[in-house]
């Protein structure tokens, strides 16, 4: 018996040995020196949040290229704190994504709002995960990272974001951030967006060409008419400078997966605060108001779980999606939400324990479809981040058949962008970073036994 569970052991360990080397390998061939892309083909820039992700993985790899990889980012920071979602790389030709430089015209429209000359970017964010990622970048060698005054250089960017949000995206004016595009919560074309996203008039059917569809099936990504509708909000946005005071901004949504990434995004700032000598009290102080205000605005007592507010006519939108149960990576949540939201992880809806990892909907919704983009299939940063908040509020069991499946399906699928939840079928493209990323940082968590 013994000598079973000591092959079974060696396996695993070997297993493991290999997923790590592979999980390299993307991460390598994805670099391009400064940065690394999400995918070769689909996403040839670098991503905001992706990088954050992305940095998290790298710290195991080279803890300095994680920290380049977020510094790369924040280079192309503009003067009023945002991160942009897009940092284009000018030697990429423009027709390998759209909307390519020539449609987000940054320098120029976004000039007003502070946008750098140099290089292009798009004016739109995505979730602020930064902090979090550059707080466990120094965790990895805190003296590499103190020897290149790492933490000092990005505290003032970090802060200079997170007061961005704070004074240009509180649209609601109760101390949440909205998003102004269904790109900026990262959940692009979720059924949480239907309802606001129907309000915006598409995008003539001639007056773009979409890019994605080149190197992903049609079936997995979002539909021409959705397209057509984040054009025409980014054209508009863009068309008034990027400036948030003079855009009317027809959709806006107070979203508890973007607000709750700034909570946990708001205590690591003022982990670094403290690490660099500054006052993290203002940062915590945040994250409490910010926390009051997502039970407050956003807990959704009837379904358990936290919804999107539109802020069209200030009402919940009653769509159960995994934005809604990545509040459990909020410290401090009350007992009895966390029992309901870890309830609802568990139950019809997500299926945690029979699902492959975490789905992005409903199971239930009469939108789910286990094939496209974020109407149904699970994703691996989703996953990671819910591991770590069952892990958090004490779900260790739980966490631990999570964090399982997660490198199943990332062995199983090459490290695919997303994956079925019902089958575990890739979705998607694949080698991509992200996905390899977080492979290594769970792996090397339970290297550690955690
Ligand atoms: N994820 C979007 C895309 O598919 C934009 O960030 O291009």
């Amino acid at each position: 018996m013994t000598a079973v569970l000591e092959a079974g052991r060696q396996d695993t360990s070997c297993d493991h040995r290999r997923l790590r080397a592979a999980a390299i390998r993307v991460l390598l061939d994805n670099w391009t020196g400064t940065g690394t892309v999400p995918s070769q083909s689909l996403y040839p820039h670098q991503w905001s949040w992706d990088s954050a992700f992305i940095a998290i993985g790298l710290r195991h790899l080279s803890p300095r290229r994680a920290q380049q990889e977020l510094e790369s980012l924040l280079s192309a920071q503009w003067r009023d704190g945002r991160i942009p979602h897009i940092v284009f790389n000018p030697a990429v030709p423009p027709q390998a994504y759209f909307p390519s430089p020539d449609f987000w015209r940054s320098s120029t429209a976004g000039r007003g709002s502070g946008a750098p000359a140099a290089p292009e970017t798009s004016g739109i964010v995505q979730p602020p995960v930064h902090a979090l990622a550059a707080w466990l970048a120094h965790l990895a060698d805190p003296h590499e990272s103190e020897r290149r005054g790492f933490l000092r250089r990005v505290h003032r960017k970090l802060d200079a974001w997170h007061r961005y949000l704070a004074a240009h995206r509180d649209l609601g004016g109760h101390g949440l951030a909205a998003i102004v595009h269904p790109w900026e919560p990262g959940l692009d074309n979720s059924p949480c967006w239907d309802v606001p996203l129907h309000r915006v008039s598409p995008a003539p059917g001639g007056s773009f060409r979409r890019a994605d569809l080149k190197h992903s099936a049609a079936a997995d990504r979002p539909t021409d008419l959705d397209y057509a509708r984040y054009v025409e909000l980014a054209r508009t946005y863009r068309d008034h400078g990027y400036d948030d005071a003079r855009t009317a901004h027809v959709f806006r949504v107070e979203d508890p997966g973007f607000n709750a990434l700034l909570i946990a995004s708001e205590y690591a700032l003022a982990d670094i605060a403290e690490a660099v000598g500054a006052d993290p009290g203002p940062g915590r102080a945040r994250a409490e108001r910010l926390t009051r205000a997502l039970l407050d605005r956003l807990w959704d007592k009837e379904r358990s779980v936290f919804a999107a507010r539109d802020l069209h006519d200030d009402r919940l939108l009653p769509v159960i999606a995994v934005n809604g149960l990545l509040p459990l990576v909020v410290p401090g949540l009350p007992a009895p939400v966390v029992t309901a939201l870890t309830a609802t992880a568990t139950g019809e809806h997500f299926g945690l324990g029979t699902s492959h990892m975490v789905p992005s909907y409903d199971l239930e919704g009469p939108e789910f479809d286990a094939k496209r983009y974020w109407r149904g299939p699970s994703w691996f940063n989703t996953a990671w981040l819910i591991h770590h908040g069952l892990r958090a509020v004490g779900a260790t069991e739980r966490a631990a058949r999570l964090l399982d499946g997660f490198l199943d399906d990332a062995r199983a699928t090459g490290f695919a962008e997303y994956v079925d939840p019902h089958s575990g079928a890739g979705r998607g493209i694949r080698n991509f970073s992200w996905t390899a990323a977080l492979t290594l940082d769970l792996l090397a968590d339970r290297e550690a036994g955690r």
